[in-house]
Formats: structure tokens, sequence, C-alpha cells
């Protein structure tokens, strides 16, 4: 029975049959919202995104013919600054994943305490299938027509899957011509000659490695020696893995879309990224002792088990099979709800993405200060600041999920659901 306070029903935007990552994450809103006290009287402003913005995206192709692309970008919360979250062109990008990925923004960024709401964009394409001329065009005409809402005041995009520090100078550039000024706040991860920062392209694998010692020491696992398993060798796990590898532990398994590499005695993380960036995958590297089938991955016993690749990857199905101590979520939205259950009841200690993950957009924070000031910091500063700012996260989420006995992820959603509807509520509803 639908009372006054429960009519806010599904958008009909949704599909109620099929939400995809959207319904994941609205599940982990249920789960915070008890803990909310009276702020749950808001709890709906996090269950609908502010703003969306569906665009078409239409390309001459370098043979002549026009094509034409979904684009989007989602302004899910700007309670507490203007909204930020990277730009994904993927053929498989979808609204509700648009949706969940600007929602995780959200809670990542008051999480971290940057002073930001929650934001993301996404072209439904796939990059491969377009030359860079091609890939130029659509980048700059998906600006222009998001233009209307981003800005560096209002919403500042950045890099995500298939989008680099070059899309970015495109997006830059197409802003700044379209404003008359030269905006380099708009985007963060740019490249360092256009206003980037030192130390943003490794700052997401560096905070899933300061988090991730951080599980350790509380949990008891010594970093040196321990086993270390990685789905996703591109910047985030790539990065991570040469942090781990660096402080001693043994990186014994790493996945990619394309091979699945082991080591029980460790693999040559150096020699592994030479190898990927010469044949473009880990498959066939010389340095491994075995290869192995892609669902096998998930039977490889480890102490530490990083998901740094796609959403939707640790689910009821494998979950039962992992035997791990931590996993540290490199990736956004790896683990289902189901699963994140069947881990924990294992004593499995998740430290979530909207947490483990947040290095990147903390650095892309420093980014878009450096650029208002001009003034730009060294790399020991920015990851100085960087490793202060997430023992900080990690050591109050810790006290919170200690304090009210729940999973680190739902009290970083505490933590951070608290502070977006404190700013909710103290700001009150216009007009
Ligand atoms: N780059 C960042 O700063 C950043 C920040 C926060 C979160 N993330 C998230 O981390 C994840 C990875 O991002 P990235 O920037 O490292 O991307 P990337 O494109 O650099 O690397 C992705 C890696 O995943 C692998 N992969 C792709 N499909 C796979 C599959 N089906 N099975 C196994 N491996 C597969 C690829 O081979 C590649 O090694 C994404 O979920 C992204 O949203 C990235």
């Amino acid at each position: 029975m639908t009372t006054a306070h429960q009519q806010h029903v599904l958008p009909s935007y949704l599909n109620p049959d099929d939400l995809g990552p959207w319904g994941v994450y609205l599940q982990q809103i249920d789960r915070v919202t008890p803990h909310l006290g009276s702020l749950s009287r808001w709890v709906e402003t996090l269950k609908r995104p502010k703003r969306i913005l569906t665009v078409d995206v239409p390309i001459e192709r370098d043979d002549g013919t026009i094509s034409h692309y979904e684009g989007y970008r989602v302004q899910h919360n700007m309670s507490r600054g203007p909204g930020k979250g990277g730009v994904r062109f993927h053929q498989d990008v979808t609204l509700s994943e648009v949706m969940a990925l600007s929602a995780w923004m959200t809670v990542k960024n008051a999480a971290v305490n940057v002073p930001y709401g929650g934001a993301k964009g996404g072209i439904r394409v796939d990059p491969k299938t377009l030359s860079r001329n091609e890939l130029q065009r659509l980048t700059r005409r998906y600006t222009s027509e998001i233009s209307l809402i981003i800005g560096p005041n209002k919403d500042i995009p950045a890099p995500d899957v298939n989008t680099n520090e070059q899309v970015m100078a495109w997006m830059m550039d197409s802003y700044a011509m379209i404003e008359g000024n030269l905006s380099t706040g708009v985007v963060t991860g740019k490249p360092i000659s256009l206003g980037g920062s030192l130390g943003r392209r490794e700052a997401t694998g560096r905070g899933v490695f300061v988090v991730g010692r951080e599980a350790a020491a509380q949990r008891g696992v010594a970093i040196e020696g321990a086993r270390v398993a990685i789905q996703g060798f591109g910047n985030v796990g790539g990065v991570a893995g040469t942090m781990f590898s660096d402080a001693g532990a043994k990186v014994i398994a790493v996945q990619d879309h394309n091979g699945t590499v082991v080591h029980q005695g460790g693999l040559d993380i150096a020699q592994l990224h030479k190898h990927v960036a010469e044949v473009g995958s880990v498959a066939g590297f010389p340095g491994a002792e075995a290869f192995l089938d892609r669902d096998a991955f998930w039977d490889i016993e480890s102490d530490i088990l990083i998901p740094a690749a796609l959403e939707q990857q640790i689910t009821a199905d494998n979950a039962p099979r992992i035997r791990t101590k931590i996993i540290l979520e490199g990736a956004n939205g790896p683990t289902t709800p189901e699963a994140d259950d069947i881990l924990t009841d294992k004593d499995v200690l998740i430290v979530p993405d909207v947490l483990a993950n947040a290095g990147g957009v903390t650095v892309s924070y420093f980014e878009w200060v450096q650029d208002f000031s001009s003034f730009f910091w060294s790399e020991d500063e920015i990851n100085a600041r960087l490793t202060h700012i997430m023992q900080d996260a990690f050591k109050s989420v810790w006290a919170v999920s200690q304090e009210k006995k729940v999973t680190l992820r739902t009290a970083t959603f505490i933590l951070a659901c608290t502070r977006v509807l404190q700013a909710r509520e103290v700001r009150g509803l216009y007009p």
C-alpha cells in the first residue's frame, strides 16, 4: 500500500524489471537509511539524480557517412559542491550505469571529504571502432552538447574507462572555445603541459595501496610476503600491483581482458608491465608458471584480492569460492550486494570502492585547486597529502564500522550520506 510518505516510486525513465547498477546502489542506500537518524527524511534526495542530460552526439566519419551516438551527463547530487566524476566511452554504457556511477561519486567525494558533489558521463560507443580524428570529433561534439551544464564551478569531468589525458585536453579546449577563456579547471586528469597534476596518473592505485596497508594492519596481515591477486592491470590495477610488489608483497595472479597469469613465488611486475606495453595483455607472459581460464581466477587463494576492472565481477556465483582475507575494490561496483553478504559471513574484510579508489578524485581535487591558483605543487607534496587524506578517511570509516558493528561499505555510506544530507538540510529547499 502506498502511503503519503512512500509516494516516491521509481522514476518512469527506469525499467523496474532491470534496474542494472542503479539497483545495486539503491540497495546500498536502503542498508544505510536506518543509520541516518533524523536525516533519513532527506534520503529520497539520494535516490534520484538531481539532473540527467541525454544528448545525441552526431559525427562525420572519415568515409563521409554520419554516425549518431548516445551520450549522458548525470549530476547526482551537488549539495556539497560542484559535480565531479569521470566520462566513460564504452559500448555497454547505459543510463542506469551512469546514474549509479554518478551516485557512487557523491558518496566517494563525501567519504574523503573533498568539496564536490557527484556526477558522471558517458558515451555508448566502442572507441576502438573510431579513428583518432573521429574520436576527437566525438569528444568535442559531446563536450559542446554538455557544455550547458559543466564548468569549473558547476561540474568537472575527468577520465574513466577508455578516456585519457588526450580526451581531457580535447574537452578542455572545446569548452574554452565555447566560453572564450582558458578554463583549465573545467576538467581534471589533463596532461601536465595543460595544467594537469603530478601524481594524478598513479593516484588511484596509490590510494588502493594506502588503504590496503591500513586494512592489512587491522587484519594482522603483513604486507611483506602477502599473496596478492589482481583483476585488471590498467591504470588502477597496474599501479596498485607495482606498489604492493615494491612493498614486498607477492603478486601471485593477474587477470586482464585477455588472460590470467599466475606465479606462486610472485610475478615480476616490472617485466609484466613491459610485456603488457608490448603485446597489449598479460596473456602469454613468459614469467608466468601457469595460465588459467577466466573463471579459475576466483579459485586462487590469496591474502589480498583487488578487483580493478569492471562492475559486478564478484557475484553470488563466485563469492562462495573466493578464499582471501581482504578485498580492495579498485574498480567501481565490482561486488554485488549478495556477494557482499556471502563474503562478510566468511569474515572477508571488504574495503569498498567508495573508499578504496577515492585516491583518483582526491588528486583531481588537488589538480583543480592548483589550476585555480596557477600554482603547482611538487609530486612529493601531492603524494604526502593524498596519503594523509586516505589514511584519515580509512580511520574514520573503521571507527564507524566498529561503533555501529557494520561493514566498511555501510560505514562509508553512513559517514558520507550524513555529510551530504547535513549539507542538504542546512541549505534547505528552494524556494
Ligand atoms: N582510473 C582512475 O583514476 C579510476 C578511479 C576510480 C575508479 N576507477 C575504476 O577502476 C576500474 C578500472 O579503471 P582503469 O582506469 O584502471 O581502466 P583501464 O582501462 O586502465 O584498465 C582496465 C583493465 O581491466 C581489464 N579488463 C577489462 N575487461 C576485463 C574483463 N572482462 N576481465 C578482466 N579484466 C578486464 C583490462 O584488460 C585492463 O587491464 C573501473 O571500474 C574504473 O571506473 C578508475
